[in-house]
């Protein structure tokens, strides 16, 4: 019922994405979420070193048999180890890279050439437009109303995705908001080829975040995310917490991206994911986790989706 261009692009049973999170999407995540007949992704930017990445590569291909990628976000690191990671994806022979955020036209050639399939998550239908110019298969349009850092235009995916579908020639994919079967199909009724999660990921077993984390998820409203970075001409979604209400306060004085940098990543945010210590830092989170109710796994999760969704489309059939 679910097939699509995603499913045939990666040659998965539902057009559901696992979102690349950050020190989240490991080899274990992403092969629970192919598993479960999604599309898993690991996380580069959560690997220590190209050894690390090159591991993860290798522990998922032992966890599955099923298509996943690789996400390699162009911002927020060392641009040598993008350049690392690159060949690393080359040298291990993955099918598919997701790259995010910054334009991707320098490394096209390069994944192509190594027969990858290439995906980009942007937030304008303007840079998917770019991307698409540039060769990508597939682009990831990110939403108001995801996790993490989702552009400036504050468009809801209701608004992109009919835009970007009548726009570009390649598939399209919807992150943000979605948790529950709802969502997915809203997502499929716009025009996009398939969804992207995140949020909903996070309150799953295999997720490797704390139980601690997991039960202040399941506890968060849908009122309680936050936007930051917005003085310094990015839009980062968030979860509320001390850190994050810190962090805005140092930003009506003007402080710099450096001064905030304490708060972003790094040992806070490892505090929060791993040590039950939800106030240390700043959490990418989406509203959706308002809607999450319990912690299951993962294969749970997208089998709630697929069914719920079934029974809205036959619902749909017979009004
Ligand atoms: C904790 C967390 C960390 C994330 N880290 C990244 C990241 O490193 N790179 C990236 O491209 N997207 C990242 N994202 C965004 C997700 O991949 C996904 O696109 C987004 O969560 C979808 O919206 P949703 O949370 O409403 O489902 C992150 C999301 C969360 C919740």
């Amino acid at each position: 019922m679910f097939q699509t261009r995603l499913t045939e692009l990666l040659g998965v049973e539902y057009p559901i994405i696992g979102g690349a999170m950050a020190y989240l999407s490991t080899a274990k995540l992403a092969a629970a979420v192919s598993n479960a007949g999604g599309f898993g992704l690991i996380a580069a930017v959560t690997c220590e070193s190209k050894d690390d990445l090159r591991e993860q590569i290798r522990t998922c291909r032992q966890l599955t048999d099923k298509p996943f990628g690789v996400n390699i976000a162009l911002i927020t690191r060392d641009p040598n180890r993008i350049v690392e990671d690159m060949e690393v994806v080359v040298e291990e022979k993955v099918k598919f890279v997701e790259t995010a955020a910054l334009n991707p036209t320098s490394y096209i050639e390069q994944l192509k050439e190594a027969g990858i399939t290439v995906l980009h998550k942007c937030a304008t239908v303007r840079h998917a437009k770019s991307a698409e110019r540039a060769g990508i298969d597939a682009v990831t349009l990110v939403g108001y109303e995801a996790a993490g850092h989702t552009g400036l235009d504050d468009l809801p995916l209701s608004i992109m995705v009919p835009q970007a579908v009548d726009s570009l020639k390649i598939p399209v994919i919807a992150a943000g908001g979605v948790g529950d079967g709802r969502a997915f199909v809203s997502a499929l009724a716009l025009g996009a080829s398939g969804v992207q999660i995140g949020t909903r990921l996070m309150a799953s077993h295999e997720c490797p975040a704390s139980d601690a984390f997991k039960d202040w998820l399941v506890q968060t409203q849908t009122t309680d995310t936050v936007y930051i970075e917005r003085s310094l001409n990015r839009a980062y979604r968030v979860r509320r917490n001390e850190a994050a209400e810190k962090v805005l306060e140092l930003e009506k004085k003007g402080a710099s991206m450096l001064e905030l940098l304490p708060y972003i990543g790094g040992e806070r945010l490892r505090a929060v994911l791993f040590e039950g210590d939800v106030e240390a830092g700043v959490v990418a989170c989406g509203p959706v986790a308002g809607l999450v109710e319990d912690v299951v796994s993962v294969k749970e999760i997208i089998d709630r989706i697929i069914s719920q969704a079934r029974d809205i489309v036959e619902r749909l059939h017979s009004t």
